[in-house]
């Protein structure tokens, strides 16, 4: 972590920073969201500031604050959901061409498919010239508890690459 002196104070501030934004409606992909973010802000990494926003309050700004991002949603007709289009819709022609390959990653909730959110938030994010650094990861059919163990590992991989500077 880097030092820094502002009005007479002492702030300890991470270098990197990783922001992770996210849109449910009925809760479930809340629950991911809570455990990617429990993984990125695990103790053994302390080098990355954490910003949270939901989809709908999220803005250019925060892209460009990121090196890095995770971006949650569920699938709605076949999409990702509106609220995360609505992000993409606002961010898209402000960061075009100023995101340099950054590193980002999705999760992703759905009733029975999940390919349509996947490869319809994708296609918006070549265009941004972005780097995806994992596979999507996508609980669908019953919720399995079990799989939040993989969203913690997410947010913690995300976090510790952008710590070691490795993507
Ligand atoms: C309006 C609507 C449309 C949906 N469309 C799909 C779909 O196309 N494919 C799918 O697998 N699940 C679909 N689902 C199921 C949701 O993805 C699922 O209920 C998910 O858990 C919702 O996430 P949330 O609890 O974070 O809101 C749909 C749900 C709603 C409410």
């Amino acid at each position: 972590m880097k030092k820094r002196r502002e009005s007479g104070t002492i702030d300890f501030v991470a270098d990197r920073h990783l922001l992770i934004v996210y849109h449910s409606q009925s809760g479930t992909t809340t629950r991911m969201a809570d455990a990617v973010i429990r993984g990125a802000t695990h103790a053994d990494v302390s080098g990355v500031d954490v910003r949270v926003k939901s989809a709908l309050d999220a803005d250019a700004g925060d892209l460009l604050w990121a090196d890095g991002f995770i971006l949650g949603t569920p699938e709605n007709f076949g999409y990702m959901s509106g609220a995360m289009k609505y992000f993409l819709d606002r961010v898209y022609y402000p960061c075009e061409g100023k995101l340099n390959g950054r590193p980002w990653a999705l999760f992703v909730r759905a009733g029975n498919d999940g390919t349509g959110a996947i490869s319809s938030i994708r296609r918006i994010l070549t265009g941004l010239a972005v780097k995806e650094v994992q596979e999507p990861l996508l609980i669908k059919g019953d919720f399995d508890e079990a799989r939040l163990a993989d969203c913690e590992e997410l947010g913690l991989t995300m976090a510790a690459g952008l710590e070691a500077g490795v993507f």
